[in-house]
């Protein structure tokens, strides 16, 4: 194993932070959580550090971030996103609190058919956003607020954005890498995978790209 690190990770009882958790753990590290609904978690589970709360209630992020080497936001909740943009607010409270920290790199999952900050959907991911996924539009437009801030006002920081694909929670069907243009409909473990390693891909910061299999 390589050195132990601590994750913090935002959005682990989620599909993709379930398997992104369980990897960080399973590879040695310490993951450090925090869950509106701790039950959702093994909280026997050693180097597992769970904290109660929600991102709208602000947290103690300083606490949080205490010792940690990257933070990752897995975070996700369309019907609240339909209305608010609570990624969005929670991030400019993040970004502030990292500086204070001194921790840098911070990996945020957004979806395919959130646009990146200046640049438009292709045709096809656009039709898809206002048609068979339109009932996600507002969790689309809150990434695009949380990529655009990032983008504009927090480049003294590590970041880096994955625009997933993701389709199903079923096995996985290879290693997924960036792309700026293509992107493949993987299952939640391939993209948190993909999460992981890219944390450690200095290329990838300051980078809004997609995921696809290699032909
Ligand atoms: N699902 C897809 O097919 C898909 C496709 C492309 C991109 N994405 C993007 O990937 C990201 C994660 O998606 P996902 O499907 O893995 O997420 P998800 O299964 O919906 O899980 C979202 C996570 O965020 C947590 N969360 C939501 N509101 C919170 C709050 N106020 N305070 C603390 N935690 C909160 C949830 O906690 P609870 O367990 O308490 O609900 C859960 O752990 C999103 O940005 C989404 O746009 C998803």
């Amino acid at each position: 194993m390589n050195a132990q690190k601590t994750y913090l990770v935002f959005g682990a009882t989620g599909q993709t932070g379930k398997h992104f958790t369980a990897r960080a753990l399973s590879d040695g590290h310490r993951v450090r959580v925090l869950a509106r609904n701790p039950g959702k978690l093994d909280g026997t589970t050693p180097n597992l550090e769970i904290h109660q709360g929600s991102i709208t209630d602000s947290p103690d992020l300083d606490r949080l971030l205490d010792g940690a080497d990257f933070v990752v936001s897995l975070l996700g909740d369309a019907a609240q996103q339909k209305t608010q943009k609570i990624n969005t607010a929670f991030v400019q409270k993040l970004v502030p609190a990292m500086r204070r920290s001194g921790v840098s790199r911070f990996l945020y999952q957004a979806g395919g058919l959130s646009a990146p900050p200046n640049r438009r959907l292709s045709p096809t991911l656009w039709a898809i956003r206002n048609t068979i996924a339109r009932s996600y539009i507002g969790q689309h437009e809150d990434n695009e607020a949380v990529m655009r801030y990032l983008s504009d006002e927090a480049r003294d920081i590590e970041w880096m954005v994955h625009r997933a694909g993701i389709g199903s929670d079923g096995p996985s069907k290879g290693e997924l890498q960036r792309s700026s243009r293509a992107v493949s409909i993987a299952p939640f473990r391939d993209c948190a995978a993909y999460d992981y390693r890219l944390l450690s891909d200095a290329s990838a910061i300051h980078t809004c790209d997609l995921s696809a299999y290699r032909r």
